[in-house]
Parts: C-alpha cells; structure tokens; sequence
C-alpha cells in the first residue's frame, strides 16, 4: 500500500513542469519545516540533519533588502493560493500526512496574514503589553500574555511555543 502511494508521488514529482528551483531561503524554510515535522514524530537523528541544514542554507541566504510588511503579506496571499493544489495532490496519493501538513500550512498562513492586516492598521501598538508565540511545530503565531494551553491548529501543548524576543526567537 505505502509502495504504491510513493508511486503515485513520485509520479506527480517527476514532471517536469511540476519542478521548481527553490532559494536557499526557500530550502532553509523547508529544511526547518521538515526537522519540525521530525521532531513530532521523535526522530531525533534526522531532526537534527534537518535543523543542519537549515542552518547551513540560513547562513548562505542573502539579506532580502527590499522586505516590507506589504510584500511579506503580498508572499502571503501567493502562499494561499498554493494550498487548494497541494491540498489535491496530497489527497490523490492518499498521503493523509502531506494532507495534514497542508491544512495546518494554511490556517498558520491565514492567521499570520490576518496579524499582518491587524499590524498594517495599528502598528507597534498591537504589541503592548503582550508577547508574541510562535508554535514549533505548524507556525501558527499567537499573541498575549502566556502561549494558549493547546495549538489550535496542530494541537501540541503550550511548552511547544516559542516566545518571540526583539524580533527572535
Ligand atoms: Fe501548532
């Protein structure tokens, strides 16, 4: 059974029209995104490869100069529009988790760029006297005093959260 939905993945991968050079930027993302993914399922040696990595393709990444709060929400809105067709080939190999990932990629995409809305019209003053979380494991962002007890989007408990400090986390 997992033999023929890797099949039909790499089916669907090997096209190619279906490939696309990506950043390093891009593959730090990636990179970090899979050790997470990993990291929930306690495979230590290979989160470990993976968090290697993005920090490798991090630190040959160049400074993106031109970055404001509109393009970061403009890259947003692409992102979006990605996820109905990741979404469907994720669902035609029959990969529940590829699936899962997709539907926890999109609510983070949609709160982030809600935030990013709220940010746009209030500015600094949306962070007074709270702290901003990021969950570990699907990116879903959170602002307040304390992490929510449980991510509403991937469901691990609050130690997941990382708080954000001066900009880092
Ligand atoms: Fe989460």
């Amino acid at each position: 059974m997992q033999e023929k939905s890797e099949e039909k993945v790499l089916s669907k991968v090997q096209k190619e029209e279906d490939l696309e050079k990506l950043s390093t930027g891009q593959m730090a993302a990636l990179c970090s995104n899979l050790a997470r993914g990993c990291e929930k399922q306690y495979k230590e040696e290979e989160t470990a490869l993976f968090t290697k990595l993005a920090s490798y393709f991090s630190a040959i990444s160049p400074e993106v100069k031109d970055a404001t709060v509109e393009k970061i929400s403009e890259e947003l809105q692409e992102d979006l529009k990605a996820y109905p067709s990741l979404r469907a080939t994720a669902d035609a190999a029959e990969d529940r988790g590829a699936a899962r990932v997709c539907v926890w990629g999109e609510k983070a995409t949609r709160m982030l760029s809600s935030l990013l809305n709220r940010y746009q019209e209030e500015g600094e003053k949306m962070f007074e006297n709270q702290e901003i979380w990021v969950c570990s494991i699907c990116g879903f962002v959170y602002l307040g005093n304390e992490p929510p007890n449980i991510c509403p989007v991937c469901k691990v408990p609050a130690f997941k959260f990382m708080k954000i400090e001066g900009g880092k986390i």
